[in-house]
């Protein structure tokens, strides 16, 4: 798999995240063209939430047992579960294309934005990523490379560590959506806010050496995603 899908999250125009993201796309793209890639603005293009017609069909998809995604729209009984499907469908293909998945993620009160939560459950669907023959799980070889950037910090050695409600949560979800620990890499820009915030002050440094950690593992991941990449290509 040569494919890399990008999500951004922020509602920022001044995005630290952003700028993270877009720094190992560049690289990737750099590598592997155009033809691969795939970026998605969560914040400026967002999803609907779900409505009535997402969950009826899901249950309904469920008590079924194992079912093939190519057949989920014959379970759809009302238009609302046929536009809910439509629009989830094409979200949940990309997924399962990529073999690289970069998230970019603001911290907003101690969690992630609204927008990628709605993006979350809307590709969550019921069994799409298991394969309904044998129950693997379907994202077992995707990698995913998370951004965040917080305006103060929340490193283990900090007072704030137990407040990170990003990276537990993201990584529970990624583990139960079947993407193996050793797949998710996590990238923190902290105390971006430190020249803005009068009480943060005191750790502008903390937050320069922050960004210049996080450049460099960007660097790192991108380099080693993007060879990944050529050398599945070269084995296809
Ligand atoms: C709605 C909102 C909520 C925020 N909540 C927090 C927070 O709980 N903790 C924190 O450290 N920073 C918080 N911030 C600051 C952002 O995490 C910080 O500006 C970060 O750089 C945002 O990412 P971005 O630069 O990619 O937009 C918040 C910012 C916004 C806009």
């Amino acid at each position: 798999m040569t494919t890399l899908l990008h999500i951004d999250a922020s509602a920022s125009a001044d995005s630290t995240s952003r700028r993270l993201t877009a720094r190992f796309a560049e690289r990737w793209r750099a590598a592997h063209g155009d033809a691969g890639y795939r970026h998605r603005d969560v914040a400026a293009d967002p999803f609907p939430p779900l409505g009535p017609g997402y969950p009826a069909l899901g249950q309904r998809v469920e008590r079924a047992g194992a079912v093939a995604l190519a057949d989920v729209a014959g379970f759809a009984e009302s238009d609302a579960e046929r536009h809910e499907w439509a629009l989830t469908r094409p979200l949940v293909d990309e997924v399962l294309a990529a073999g690289t998945i970069l998230l970019g993620v603001p911290m907003y009160n101690l969690a992630i934005p609204a927008a990628l939560k709605a993006w979350i459950d809307r590709i969550t669907f019921p069994g799409a990523f298991t394969d309904p023959a044998t129950g693997a799980a379907r994202l077992a070889a995707t990698h995913v490379v998370v951004v965040t950037a917080r305006g103060g910090a929340y490193g283990p050695d900090t007072p704030r560590h137990g407040f990170d409600f990003q990276e537990p949560y993201l990584r529970a979800y990624l583990t139960n959506l079947g993407v193996p620990e050793a797949n998710q890499a996590f990238v923190h820009a902290e105390m971006t806010r430190a020249a803005d915030v009068p009480a943060l002050r005191p750790f502008v440094a903390l937050g320069e050496r922050s960004l210049a950690a996080a450049e460099a593992r960007v660097d790192e991941l991108a380099a080693q995603r993007s060879a990944a990449a050529t050398s599945s290509t070269v084995m296809a």
